[in-house]
């Protein structure tokens, strides 16, 4: 059941985080709605501007309808990653999407406010909502560069303003991560302190962690021993994300780590059975190492266990 992030967030806010995971085929999509239903956990999917053109956007849109009825027992959202404002009202338009984000980070406080506005009231008047961003991640996104040592934290003080200027559902932080494999060159962690900051400012209002993969060493390790390059790669480390739920974080973004995970099935694959072709082989084990990924995930967010309890908060 496709549902609105505004009802996903407030059965978790101040409980756990919402795994929103950025999904761009058909192996991805099924071992992320078996691995959400094995660990009875509410998610949000993630379909960026890149992963809507890779193919054709009404095929993404038809997976997801079609994995709707295929798995009838699991409660999503169906949100649109870093929009660009034509981009957000495409898919408000379109009547497929639940959420968008609008992402005008890189604009003045006063454009970002602007443009999200625009975006707000096209989204409110269907239904539709919307997550905006303040302060600037680190890493490359799509259509934004930012270098780490220009990224910039949210700022407190502007937070509160923000929101209520912009009338966004949701406020994606920068609180110290940044998008991709290679996050940290140190010992670098969350800025908690930044975090409550903001969550004193609006309390019971949902925030968002975007670059929260964790880039996990025995994964990079892997994928180095059946022939990757990825020397350095650093995240996000798992066990931190419980405490930003209590601060307010009801949705965390993990796209690399997924990708990880797929990098190395197919190296793995390919390394230890040079003479398969057939594209199902390694296929039907990504599905399965993407479920058991999405299972794990789910137990450090602790949204796992919880389809129940919002099942029961959507029939109120
Ligand atoms: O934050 C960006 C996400 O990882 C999406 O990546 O734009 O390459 O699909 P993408
Ligand atoms: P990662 O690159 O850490 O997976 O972040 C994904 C993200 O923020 C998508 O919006
Ligand atoms: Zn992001």
């Amino acid at each position: 059941m496709i549902v609105t992030t505004k009802k996903l967030f407030e059965a978790a806010y101040g409980k756990y985080a919402i795994g929103a995971y950025n999904i761009n085929n058909l192996e991805q999509t099924m071992g992320l709605f078996r691995g959400n239903i094995d660990s009875k956990a509410p998610f949000i999917i993630q379909l960026s501007k890149g992963a809507r053109s890779y193919t054709h956007k009404l095929m993404l849109e038809g997976l997801m309808r079609s994995a709707d009825q295929v798995f009838p027992e699991a409660i999503f959202a169906v949100h649109l990653d870093h929009g660009d404002e034509a981009t957000c009202m495409d898919c408000i338009n379109s009547g497929f999407y639940s959420s968008v984000m609008i992402d005008a980070s890189h604009e003045s406080f006063e454009k970002n406010i602007e443009i999200t506005r625009r975006v707000v009231d096209a989204a409110h008047a269907k239904g539709i909502v919307v997550e905006a961003e303040l302060g600037q991640l680190g890493g490359v996104e799509e259509h934004v560069k930012v270098s780490e040592a220009d990224a910039k934290l949210t700022n407190p003080e502007q937070a509160r303003e923000f929101v209520d200027r912009s009338g966004c559902d949701s406020l994606a932080c920068a609180i110290g991560t940044s998008h991709g494999a290679f996050k940290f060159s140190g010992s670098q962690g969350l800025h908690f302190d930044v975090l409550e900051e903001i969550q004193k400012r609006l309390p019971g209002f949902p925030l968002v962690l975007h670059g929260s993969s964790s880039v996990p060493q025995e994964e990079v390790a892997r994928i180095n021993q059946a022939g990757g390059k990825m020397g350095g790669a650093k995240g996000v480390d798992a066990t931190q994300f419980k405490r930003a739920a209590t601060l307010g974080v009801t949705k965390v973004n993990i796209d690399t780590d997924g990708r990880l995970v797929w990098t190395r099935v197919h190296r793995e694959f390919f390394r230890d059975y040079p003479e398969k072709f057939d594209l199902r082989d390694p296929g039907k084990v990504f599905m399965a190492e993407y479920a058991k990924f999405i299972v794990e995930k789910n137990e450090y967010l602790g949204s796992a266990g919880q389809l129940d309890a919002v099942r029961a908060v959507l029939s109120k």
